[in-house]
């Protein structure tokens, strides 16, 4: 994607070959910053922090994490301690650990003076991967936009719903939720999307709206809590989100509220899709609700909002009841009856075992 005419990925090697640059995610939108990360450390502090997010381009840090340990020592043990201590960074998107474990399985047989050029190759070969799933995971998403606009008078909108971001800055280019609605609105069919603002955290407010903006979509954020009155009044077309992870069965975590979307949906006939790259998969767990291990983050993040003053000073505010204490789940499952379907790079597909299964086999989530 491009930001002032300058095209971008999330993640990429600095021009000095060896160290990794990432936006500051936690600046945007107020300022556009780009850190250089040198060691597996700094690495794990981005990932932990959220300077850099997103399912898919916490994998691609994450592999590069591994490249920049082995530097310092290739050894075997390096290679474990790395991929496990990065694997517990953040527990909710399976992506971090399929990155991981497809980095330790390209590199645990080698000679150790052969580890650093294949880590960095691999991390490399993992973001061109995501780029062109990505990529593909638009066009098969880009029908049900078209076929919504059929039905609609010449110039009228299709309406978007998302929740959080699943934009590209959340993955290594193009997004997952937002790659239809880029390749649409790049083909001049008229769209509009609905920025759930996405609380605690306000991915919504702060990226989806920074990078719809910046594409020239059109777009509204709106308060967590009006989607279901929008749906009522017949303003959303399709709701369409990302995920971190998705079962056996179908069932799909992702960002907290995404199941009171998908659950005010259903009530109003509105189609809930959910945009995921192979990466997401997790074949060996079946009940989202059950198995998924849900991120509890700092009450902080409920209690406090961060925002830009009227002369352009950054400032953290309390905004709960001295005293009060918060609670910040940081992820939810919606289960797999409440979506509608799967949009993949293979194609889209049921929300179901079946569905999952006629796409991928029993590859998905391998590597
Ligand atoms: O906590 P975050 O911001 O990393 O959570 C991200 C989300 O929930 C996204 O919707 C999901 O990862 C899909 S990203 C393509």
């Amino acid at each position: 994607m491009k930001i002032d005419g300058i095209h971008y990925r999330s993640v990429w090697v600095d021009e000095d070959g060896w160290s990794v640059r990432i936006f500051d995610q936690t600046r945007l939108p107020w300022s556009l910053e780009i850190l250089r990360l040198t060691d597996e450390e700094q690495v794990a502090h981005a990932i932990r922090t959220m300077q850099t997010r997103g399912a898919p381009l916490i994998g691609a840090v994450a592999a590069y994490g591994v490249a920049l340990a082995l530097r310092r020592d290739p050894s075997t043990a390096t290679l474990e301690r790395v991929v496990a201590m990065l694997g517990a960074t953040r527990p909710t998107a399976i992506n971090l650990r399929w990155a991981l474990e497809r980095m330790r399985g390209a590199l645990h047989n080698l000679a150790p003076s052969d580890r650093v050029a294949a880590a960095y190759a691999e991390a490399a070969a993992i973001c061109d991967d995501d780029v062109e799933t990505c990529r593909a995971i638009g066009a098969h998403g880009l029908p049900l936009l078209q076929e919504i606009a059929a039905r609609k008078r010449p110039g009228e909108a299709v309406n978007v719903l998302t929740h959080c971001n699943a934009g590209w800055i959340a993955t290594v280019d193009y997004g997952t939720a937002l790659s239809p609605v880029y390749q649409a609105h790049d083909l001049g069919l008229p769209v509009h999307v609905w920025v759930d603002e996405t609380r605690p955290r306000n991915q919504g407010a702060a990226l989806t709206a920074w990078e719809l903006g910046r594409h020239g979509v059109p777009h509204t954020v709106v308060a967590d809590n009006a989607g279901g009155h929008l749906m009522q009044h017949g303003k959303v077309d399709i709701v369409i989100v990302g995920t971190d992870r998705v079962t056996r069965q179908g069932d799909v975590a992702n960002k907290i509220g995404t199941y009171l979307k998908a659950l005010a949906a259903r009530d109003n006939g509105v189609p809930f899709w959910v945009a995921l790259p192979h990466s997401t998969l997790d074949l060996r767990v079946r009940d989202g609700v059950a198995e998924i291990p849900i991120e509890e983050r700092a009450e902080a993040e409920v209690t406090e909002l961060t925002g830009r003053t009227a002369d352009g000073r950054l400032e953290t505010v309390r905004v709960v009841a001295e005293g009060s204490p918060a609670a910040n789940p940081a992820f939810d499952v919606t289960p797999a009856r409440l979506v509608t379907g799967l949009i993949t790079e293979r194609g889209r597909c049921e929300a179901s075992e079946a569905g999952l299964l006629s796409l991928y086999g029993e590859e998905a989530g391998r590597e």
